[in-house]
């Protein structure tokens, strides 16, 4: 696995030679204006982060070092000439920004496969929670108190050189990547299935492993598994999840407290929650009417009704995008080829063609079409995963892969802490009037 770690050392010392010009020669120069509408929504445009791994389009959507999903569907090593990529390989990708050969990709799986031993404290803390606590907060407190194994808070306390950060924080972030999703079947076989666990199967890829500890051993499942966890993997820098984990990593906490921190943030229902919470939402509108087969109409009224009682329709919207997110499209693909007539799906693609005019009425909406958390419960839900309250734990089991490969370029990068400005309300409001205000 060295070889792997040389490749991402060669080529991402050349951008830390970039980076550190940038820095020296281009200080002063303007990049943007802020607004204080930017200010006041959420900081939204505002280029601020530096993320190599991927790139959000406002309407193509996500490229991974430049590939959209399309692309990398096709160009990533698969295990079956018809499978799904596996996330291994986007891992390769995002951090070196190379498509790997399959023997780069069976590598890193046998290199993570070494490493998956979960230290028993881990299972404690979990097992220490009441069963009852949300999949997230028992995920969140499983990957915190693996921080007891970081390579990198032991290297900073001996003194390392900083220009060797990145070296313990790469055994960090491998380490982390390999272990969690033990961490996360755990949870799983706790809540749902009497504390009866399943024991890793090295010879397994990571994703085919998950499914396997969650107690799912079809090709079915891990070909569903292989998507999901590459087309959640990133979504460029400035998202809940991959902002919080950069901002903490930038006090040189260690990697598990940055993805601690990240996943708290997943936790909530404007992000990575809204995946569970389109069942939930989805389930509340079919009691409601009564039917599991509902007409257009009665969907229609009852959208119509969740905007007038001041609540979200889940799995629509974003921050950034504005158009359908190809991660939607790839999943809608997946059931059109491999899933006939399930009633949940139907009601998906259902929504799909009733929502987005009724958001669109309501004028004040940038985003009306869905976004990936409109397609995943129903996929997961098909394939006998119908707890969907774990649905987030499994969004969180793939954007480590993105998120933790930035944290190794921000280390290497040495990109300092971060400390944006803030000023009280009414300092906004003199700019924006230029006169005293009241509050
Ligand atoms: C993703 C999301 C948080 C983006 O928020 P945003 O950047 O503030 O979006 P907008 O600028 O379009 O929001 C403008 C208004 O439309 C509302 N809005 C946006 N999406 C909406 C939706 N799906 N249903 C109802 N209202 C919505 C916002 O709440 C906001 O209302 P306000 O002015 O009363 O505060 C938002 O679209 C949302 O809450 N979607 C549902 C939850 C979801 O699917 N999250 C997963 C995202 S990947």
């Amino acid at each position: 696995m060295e070889y792997i770690k040389n490749r991402f050392f060669q080529k991402a010392s050349k951008c830390t030679a970039e980076y550190q010009r940038l820095k020296n020669e281009h200080s002063d120069k303007v990049i943007a204006q802020v607004t204080i509408g930017q200010v006041l929504s959420g900081m939204k445009g505002i280029p601020a982060l530096v993320t190599d791994t991927s790139k959000l389009d406002p309407d193509e959507g996500i490229r991974f070092r430049g590939h959209s999903i399309t692309e990398l569907r096709e160009k990533l090593p698969r295990l079956s000439p018809d499978g799904e990529p596996l996330p291994e390989g986007l891992f390769y990708l995002m951090l070196i920004g190379e498509i790997p050969e399959k023997d780069d990709v069976m590598n890193i799986s046998k290199d993570w496969a070494t490493r998956a031993h979960v230290p028993q404290h881990a299972f404690d803390v979990i097992d220490a929670l009441p069963k009852n606590s949300k999949p997230m907060t028992q995920f969140a407190a499983g990957i915190l108190s693996m921080a007891t194994e970081s390579v990198f808070q032991k290297a900073y306390r001996t003194g390392v050189h900083k220009k060797f950060y990145w070296d313990s924080t790469f055994e960090d972030v491998m380490n982390l990547i390999a272990r969690i999703p033990h961490i996360a079947a755990y949870i799983y076989r706790r809540n749902f299935h009497n504390d009866r666990h399943i024991e890793p199967n090295p010879r397994l890829d990571w994703a085919g492993n998950l499914a396997h500890m969650m107690g799912f051993d079809s090709e079915d499942i891990r070909r569903l598994f292989r998507l999901y966890m590459v087309i959640h993997a990133d979504h460029e820098g400035g998202n809940v999840s991959a902002h919080a984990a950069h901002l903490v990593g930038s006090a040189l906490s260690n990697p598990y407290y940055a993805y601690t921190a990240a996943m708290t943030g997943l936790a909530g229902p404007l992000h990575g929650y809204a995946n569970q919470d389109v069942i939930h939402w989805m389930f509340e509108m079919l009691e409601f009417l009564g039917t599991d087969e509902p007409t257009d109409e009665q969907v229609s009224k009852y959208c119509i009704q969740t905007l007038e009682e001041g609540r979200v329709i889940p799995g629509y919207g974003h921050a950034v995008l504005r158009k359908t997110d190809p991660r939607f499209t790839a999943q809608l693909e997946f059931a059109d080829k491999y899933i006939k007539d399930d009633k949940l799906v139907n009601i998906v693609n259902q929504l799909y063609r009733i929502v987005p005019p009724i958001l669109s009425d309501v004028g004040k909406i940038k985003n009306p079409w869905p976004n990936v958390d409109a397609y995943s419960g129903s996929l997961l839900y098909h394939y006998g995963i119908k707890e969907y309250t774990f649905y987030t734990v499994l969004f969180g089991v793939s954007r480590v892969l993105g998120v933790m490969a930035s944290l190794i370029n921000d280390r290497i990068y040495g990109l300092p802490i971060e400390r944006p400005t803030s000023y009280p309300l009414k300092w906004y409001r003199d700019k924006a009037e230029g006169e005293p205000g009241n509050c």
